[in-house]
């Protein structure tokens, strides 16, 4: 099995469609890897696995370790990282170096950075220096202060405009693809249609190349966070609250373990 490549990936624009989840643990990566053409380590594991209220206290060491994990768990799907909140946004130069870290501690294939056209000209370093990049603009997590809470952007004209251009000088930049989230649907349709690179969409539209999703929503793994966008596709958790209940259960009444889970046991020869 050959793992998917940035250029693959890209080669779907027009062809079929992406589909895309979050990993940030072994266990649920090698599950995704046969279904999914790209996984991304989010920042979101700030939210859905460290139980923080925002992404951006999520560290550089603490992305790449789950990087790590997430690509020795899979061999198919491509694997991107999320750039944490503090570790590219002062100068492409710093950008690069918290990029080379993260893919040489973990091997992933590329990064995502979220940032408007601000950020173009570090897509553009980074990708001009072996970096494949992955553009997020519209509803940045990591922008939670200065918007004051995660609302949908580019509901209005002017609002929708300056997406449009972000989304666009990130493509001139080298971006291998953008992701639309929280925005507009039929700012994201046109977003779509007038890139030659994929978008992929989340909480943006149905016309975008791609989709991706956070895991933990599709599974019913979120508590009460579930965001309007998501879709809990099964119920992961009530296969683990059933199993953990057997589980104590069987400790309190004797049931388990059994000889037959323990060590130096002599065989009952009578
Ligand atoms: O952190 C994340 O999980 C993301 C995606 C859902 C796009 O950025
Ligand atoms: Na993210």
């Amino acid at each position: 099995v050959k793992r998917l490549t940035v250029p693959q990936l890209m080669a779907y624009k027009g062809q079929k469609k992406i589909a895309s989840l979050t990993a940030y643990i072994a266990p649920i990566a090698r599950l995704l890897d046969e279904s999914q053409d790209m996984i991304l380590i989010g920042d979101s594991t700030a939210m859905v696995g460290y139980a923080l209220p925002d992404t951006l206290s999520i560290t550089i060491d603490q992305m790449a370790a789950h990087a790590a994990a997430v690509v020795r768990a899979t061999r198919r799907a491509c694997i991107i990282v999320d750039m944490p909140f503090g570790s590219y946004q002062e100068s492409p130069e710093q950008a690069f170096r918290s990029a080379a870290r993260m893919m040489s501690l973990s091997g992933v294939a590329g990064v995502k950075l979220e940032g408007g056209a601000v950020m173009a000209p570090t897509t553009q370093f980074l990708v001009e220096r072996g970096v494949p990049v992955l553009a997020h603009v519209g509803l940045m997590p990591q922008h939670v202060n200065t918007m004051g809470g995660f609302k949908a952007q580019g509901l209005n004209d002017a609002a929708a405009e300056r997406i449009f251009q972000d989304a666009l000088a990130h493509e001139k930049a080298g971006a291998f693809g953008v992701v639309l989230e929280g925005v507009a649907e039929g700012l994201a349709r046109r977003i779509t249609e007038a890139l030659s690179i994929p978008t992929i969409g989340i909480g943006a539209s149905p016309a975008c190349d791609g989709q991706i999703l956070v895991t933990e929503d599709i599974l019913g793994l979120s508590g009460d966070r579930i965001p309007k966008f998501a879709k809990q596709f099964g119920d992961a958790a009530t296969v683990i609250r059933d199993a953990a209940a057997q589980y104590a259960d069987s400790v309190r009444d004797g049931s388990f373990p059994t000889l037959d889970h323990c060590f130096g046991v002599k065989k009952n020869v009578g």
